[in-house]
């Protein structure tokens, strides 16, 4: 849950997690600049796409289970259903223009229409 990082004022919390990168001598050389990566990776996502939750074939929302996760050690959430959708015609226009120069494969041409 995202909001174990917050005080209950909303300010963050000294919760880095900075054990995933290892201990003492041999930690994670790499660490900064894969927590930037992520960092950046996240953002880049929220400044383009809106992100929602997907709708029913009667337009009602279909709810998420927070608590539906893999039980490991490096625990993710079980696939669900949203709506990923470009934040604007331009943006959408950018993704295209990416993709086609781009190696990766036609996936996003199904992107789903504005509701
Ligand atoms: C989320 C991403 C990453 C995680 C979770 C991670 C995790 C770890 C962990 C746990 C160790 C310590 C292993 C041990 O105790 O022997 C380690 C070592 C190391 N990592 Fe990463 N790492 C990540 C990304 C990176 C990146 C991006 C680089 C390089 C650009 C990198 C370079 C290294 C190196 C060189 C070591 C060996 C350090 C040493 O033994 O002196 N790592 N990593």
């Amino acid at each position: 849950m995202p909001e174990r990082f917050f005080n209950a004022d909303g300010t963050l919390n000294n919760d880095t997690v900075n054990y995933v990168f290892g201990f003492g001598q041999r930690i994670c050389s790499g660490r900064h600049i894969a927590d930037s990566e992520v960092w950046l990776t996240v953002a880049c996502v929220l400044a383009t796409f809106d992100i929602t939750k997907a709708k029913d074939d009667c337009c009602n929302e279909i709810d998420i289970d927070p608590n539906a996760f893999v039980d490991s050690l490096a625990t993710r959430p079980l696939p669900f259903k949203c709506f990923i959708l470009p934040r604007s015609h331009e943006v959408e226009e950018n993704i295209r223009i990416a993709m086609q120069s781009s190696d990766c494969p036609p996936v996003f041409w199904a992107v789903g229409q504005r509701l």
